[in-house]
């Protein structure tokens, strides 16, 4: 068996062949047929474009997987709006994928885990996703990560001009705070 070397790290900033690694990547997982939104690759500049925005979004936090130093995967967490105050105890995981040329090596596994590390880091109480229920391999690994499925969109994508269901999964990161009524339940009354 080959050894490899894997590296998982947040992406603060790029450079020029981080970049071109990180468009192929996605490339390739796009053309392969999963994840990441694009049916079809956008022109190279465009997918620059994108992922250099990312990096500057301040909600948007960025983690690329190696393979022997080069970036073959990605995924983010992204943090909820600062006007919702009502979900602001809930990020989600988005936009995950490993290049064909680098899966089985545990990538995808690990980056999840980041995600969850800094989910909970930042203090969320919830990491929500959601994919295609086309994307078994994925599912296996968010299952397999504690992750429960909660609803299913019969009209999640439209690929081909047909309709492709998709699944959305929590996975709650801590208790939830006690708030001061649960402390005082029991009490005697004054
Ligand atoms: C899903 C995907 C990210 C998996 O990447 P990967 O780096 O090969 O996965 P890992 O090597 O980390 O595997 C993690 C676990 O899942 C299992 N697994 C990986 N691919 C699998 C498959 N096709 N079928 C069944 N199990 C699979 C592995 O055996 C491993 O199990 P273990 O922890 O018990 O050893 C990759 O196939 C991909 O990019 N697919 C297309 C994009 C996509 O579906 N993205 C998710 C949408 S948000």
């Amino acid at each position: 068996m080959t050894v490899v070397n894997t590296v998982i790290e947040p992406l603060l900033e790029v450079f020029d062949e981080d970049l071109e690694d990180l468009c192929d990547a996605a490339e390739s997982a796009i053309l392969d047929g999963g994840g990441f939104g694009w049916l079809r690759p956008p022109p190279r500049a465009v997918l620059g474009r994108y992922f250099r925005g990312v990096i500057m979004v301040p909600e948007r936090h960025l983690f690329v997987g190696r393979l022997d130093g080069r970036i073959a995967a990605s995924v983010q967490l992204q943090e909820p709006p600062r006007n919702n105050e009502a979900q602001a105890h809930a990020a989600l995981l988005t936009t995950l994928f490993v290049a064909p040329w680098a899966r089985g090596h545990g990538i995808s596994r690990r980056l999840v885990q980041s995600v969850e590390e800094l989910a909970t880091e930042l203090g969320y109480l919830m990491l929500n996703l959601d994919l295609r229920s086309t994307q078994t391999a994925a599912i296996q690994i968010y299952e397999a990560q504690g992750f429960t499925r909660w609803g299913t969109n019969p009209a999640y994508a439209l690929v081909d001009g047909k309709f492709v269901e998709g699944h959305y999964y929590s996975k709650q990161l801590r208790e939830l705070p006690k708030t001061k009524k649960s402390r005082n339940r029991n009490k005697p009354a004054k």
